[in-house]
Formats: C-alpha cells, sequence, structure tokens
C-alpha cells in the first residue's frame, strides 16, 4: 500500500462567478502521508475551507491533481466519486450539520442507510457502539436540540466514523465550543489519529492546532508554510477508538 494518501499538484482553485474571478487555491503542492495528523491554519478567506471541499471530493479543482490514495480524484465517474466519498472520507463541520428532528442514533446510522452494506439492526448496533465510544451512551435517544454544542460535535463525529473512513476532514470543528468541549474533540481526534486515522483539521487557533503533528498555514490561497510540531499538546486517553484502524481504505 502507499504511505501517501493524499497528493495535490500543481492544484488550483478558481471560483468563477461571471463577472469576477477569485482564485481559491494558488498552485498548491503537498504530500499527505497515511497516519498523519494535520492543522490547516490561515486567515479567513486563505483557501482553507476550498482546500477542504476539494479534499473532500465535494468540490473539483479548476487545474493541477488530486490523487486520493494513488487515484485521480478528476478522473472518477459520479457513481465512484460517491462511493469513495461515503467509504472513505468521514466529515465533521463547524456547525454539527446533525438533522434536527433525529434522535443521535439515527443520525450516526444515515451514512450507513447510504452505504447499502448492513441490515437495521447491524447498523443500530454499530451507531450505538459508536456513541458509547464518544462517551454518549446516556443520550443516543436525545436529538441534538436537546445536547450541548460539545455532545453535538461528539455525534458528528461518531456519524463521521460509521463506515471507518481512512480520512477524517474536520473544517473548524471547535469554532462553535467552548474552551472545555474544545479540548475534549481535541482529545478525541488525538485519539482517532492514534488509533491509525489520517485526520485534516482547520483552526484559526494556535492552542487547537497543537494538537497535531503537522501545521500547514495559508495566505491568499497559497501554502506559505509546512512545519512539523514534535510536541502535540499532551490528550487524556489516547485508547478510546484502539483497534478500530486496523484494516484500510475500504474501497474496493
Ligand atoms: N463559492 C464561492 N464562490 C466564489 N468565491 C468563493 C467561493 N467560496 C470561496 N470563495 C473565495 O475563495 C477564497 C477562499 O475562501 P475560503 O472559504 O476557502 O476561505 P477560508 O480560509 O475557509 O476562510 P474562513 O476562515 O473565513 O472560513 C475567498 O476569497 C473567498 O471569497
Ligand atoms: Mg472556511
Amino acid at each position: 500500500m502507499n504511505d501517501v494518501l493524499i497528493e495535490l499538484r500543481d492544484l488550483v482553485k478558481i471560483y468563477d462567478t461571471g463577472a469576477v474571478k477569485v482564485l481559491g487555491l494558488n498552485k498548491i503542492n503537498l504530500q499527505i502521508k497515511r497516519g498523519e495528523f494535520v492543522a490547516i491554519m490561515g486567515q479567513s478567506g486563505s483557501g482553507k475551507s476550498t482546500l477542504m471541499n476539494i479534499l473532500g471530493c465535494l468540490d473539483k479543482p479548476t487545474l493541477g491533481n488530486y490523487f486520493l490514495d494513488g487515484e485521480d480524484v478528476a478522473a472518477m465517474d459520479p457513481n465512484t466519486l460517491n462511493k469513495v466519498r461515503n467509504e472513505k472520507i468521514g466529515f465533521v463541520f463547524q456547525s454539527f450539520n446533525l438533522i434536527s428532528r433525529m434522535s443521535a442514533l439515527r443520525n450516526v446510522e444515515i451514512p450507513m442507510i447510504y452505504a447499502h452494506k448492513k441490515s437495521p439492526a447491524a447498523r443500530r448496533e454499530r451507531a450505538a457502539m459508536l456513541l458509547e465510544k464518544v462517551g454518549l451512551s446516556g443520550r443516543i435517544h436525545h436529538q441534538p436540540n436537546e445536547m450541548s454544542g460539545g455532545q453535538r460535535q461528539r455525534v458528528a463525529i461518531a456519524r463521521a466514523l460509521t463506515n471507518e473512513p481512512p480520512l477524517i476532514l474536520a473544517d473548524e470543528p471547535t469554532g462553535n465550543l467552548d474552551t472545555a468541549s474544545s479540548v475534549e474533540i481535541m482529545e478525541m481526534f488525538s485519539a482517532l489519529h492514534k488509533a491509525g486515522a489520517t485526520v485534516v483539521v482547520v483552526t484559526h487557533e494556535e492552542n487547537i492546532a497543537a494538537y497535531t503533528d503537522r501545521m500547514l498555514r495559508f495566505s491568499d490561497g497559497k501554502l506559505i508554510s509546512d512545519k512539523k510540531n514534535e510536541n502535540p499538546t499532551p490528550v487524556r486517553d489516547l485508547s478510546i477508538f484502539e483497534g478500530m484502524y486496523k484494516g484500510e481504505s475500504h474501497v474496493s
């Protein structure tokens, strides 16, 4: 297996809004290896979300290439792209993006319904197991509006893990959270990284980036620095997701 999970070559994203063209990303060259824990930093408008949308196969580059697991994403047909998104990538968003009238359990089940691989009973069992791992076993029948922000984000993390994606992408996952909840969420990403997942987190905050082991900084659509972090912030329990990533790459 190739140890490079993500490779960008001279990647350019131009937003063409008719009258004006906006350069979202400007010739990005980047490799992220399997199992890395990476922070994406930079000012508002620097291209962080643009990059995440491309990494998550939600948007395509205008020029250049994105290879995910050795495969050129631009060459994938829509069905393959959906499959890749569903099986290889777990998303966590700033605003949680949970379905408000559904229980936590149901929210976590949804990606498994799309994947068509498990019986309803097996789906519920896995959703309950994941919610237990994120510390919400007592809340599985609660709806998002009955939970705190930190709890909602933990539901979103459980949902992102349903299909054991090798790649977890989080765009400002702590942006709407207080400090204590932000710590909990970053500790969970650290544990996922420890379990073998590749985790990419966008943040504005140095202390959030400090949990990761590599910091990339963007400015005006350009990658301006790429630094290793030799001393990531220590976390209380790294074993939460132990054993989850023994296998890899589920797309057949
Ligand atoms: N859909 C779009 N149409 C046109 N321009 C866009 C679009 N999305 C982003 N842009 C532009 O691309 C540039 C990069 O935006 P992006 O959303 O990636 O920034 P960001 O680093 O995520 O910022 P923030 O920290 O505010 O979330 C900005 O100049 C933005 O205005
Ligand atoms: Mg953004």
